[in-house]
């Protein structure tokens, strides 16, 4: 029986969209057929996603002049200009118009690659976010963030471009894998550590719950942190300046994920041992009590993440992977670090000693 537990909203003016939560929304087809202008719609999946939920979407889409079904590899190395490029072989072939909508199902990567294809046939059609990982459904299929990776740089060629409605479905959660799951809720714990302390006390609480995949749990967690990056986003859409804050311990992440190779780390596992960078810094600093640092890696590891650095990487390898990341401005590394639990802040006057010393010291 769909349930909608939740529904909040991105407010963007006259582009605001909702983002629903509850449990098998995917079958609800008076949350999705609303937002979909004309009679056509593309589906974007991926092979892994299509067989487990595609069927429940095209049901709920009701009776349409045109569907048509796209199932992509799976995997980040396939979020590329030549998927991008097939995406549009096929719409063009199959003759959609403006009046188009692109419906992703699947996670960040069929979010943002269609996202972005969203934003550039005919220069923009309309898309909803169906996003099936936890890590989709509270970050990357909020916010507007689209796009795919180039062979030089991840994210690098993309779009801000929002979509018309979010439908989480938190029953798609059964199907993941427990290592995607944790990776996911590294991000949810991001959340309570950027700004709200009680948020992430509950999370201390709530771990084995949301570990166990309990529903009302995960609706929590995943409201919880869907309103704080809705707030986030609408106070600063494009990145000016407060939005970086949702980038905790992502600049260390990169440098692990690019050290390592992409695939071998999943995004949530290297973001959760960059936060605990953040969190050790930040320490050293005088801002945040050692025993807060303690607290988070023990629930880092009650987790299955990552709490050590990999044994191939020194200090070196660091600073020179970290002034590459693209959230280095005009050469100065800008870092996320917390004033408190709760209390993010953006700062560029991390010196390279510091750096070396916190490596040092892992
Ligand atoms: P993903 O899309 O690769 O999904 C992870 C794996 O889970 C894949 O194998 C996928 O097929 C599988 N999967 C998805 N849903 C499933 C389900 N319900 N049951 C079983 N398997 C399922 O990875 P992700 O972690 O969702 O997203 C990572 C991507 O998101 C990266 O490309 C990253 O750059 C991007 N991202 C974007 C933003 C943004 O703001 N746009 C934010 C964070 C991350
Ligand atoms: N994932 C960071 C952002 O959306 O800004």
């Amino acid at each position: 029986m769909p349930s909608l537990m939740h529904t909040l909203h991105v407010e963007l003016g006259e582009r605001t969209y909702p983002v629903y939560i509850g449990r098998d929304l995917l079958a609800d087809s008076s949350l999705l057929a609303p937002h979909i202008a004309g009679s056509q719609v593309v589906i974007v999946s991926n092979e892994t996603v299509a067989p487990l939920y595609v069927d429940r979407v095209r049901s709920a889409l009701g009776a349409r002049q045109l569907i048509t079904e796209i199932v992509l590899p799976d995997g980040e190395q396939y979020k590329t200009l030549d998927t991008l490029s097939g995406i549009f072989d096929r719409v063009m072939a199959d003759k959609h118009s403006r009046n188009t909508t692109f419906v992703a199902v699947g996670g960040g990567v069929v979010g943002d690659i269609t996202g972005f294809a969203a934003a550039c046939y005919q220069r923009g059609v309309n898309f909803i976010q169906v996003p099936t990982t936890l890590l989709a459904q509270v970050d990357s299929s909020v916010g507007g963030k689209t796009g795919v990776n180039h062979p030089l740089g991840k994210n690098m060629i993309g779009a801000f471009y929002q979509p018309q409605a979010v439908l989480i479905d938190i029953n798609t959660l059964h199907t993941l894998p427990a290592r995607e799951l944790s990776a996911g809720l590294a991000e949810v714990v991001k959340y309570g550590l950027i700004s709200d302390q009680a948020f992430y006390r509950w999370l201390q609480e709530s771990m084995p719950r949301l570990l166990a995949c309990e529903e009302a749990a995960l609706a929590e967690a995943i409201e919880r942190s869907c309103a704080i990056k809705a707030q986030v986003v609408a106070a600063d859409e494009r990145e000016g300046g407060l939005r970086a804050i949702l980038n905790l311990g992502h600049t260390f992440g990169h440098a692990i994920e690019t050290g390592q190779g992409y695939g071998k780390w999943l995004h949530g596992e290297a973001v959760a041992t960059g936060m605990l960078l953040a969190l050790e810094l930040s320490a050293r600093r005088g801002w945040v009590a050692a025993a807060e640092v303690d607290g988070f890696r023990e629930l880092l590891l009650g987790m299955h993440l990552p709490v050590r650095i990999p044994d191939d990487m020194d200090a070196a390898m660091f600073l020179r992977l970290m002034a590459h990341d693209k959230k280095a401005v005009d050469g100065r590394l800008r870092l996320i670090l917390l004033r408190d639990i709760g209390e993010a802040c953006i700062v560029d006057d991390v010196t390279e000693a510091e750096l070396s010393d916190l490596f040092a010291a892992r």
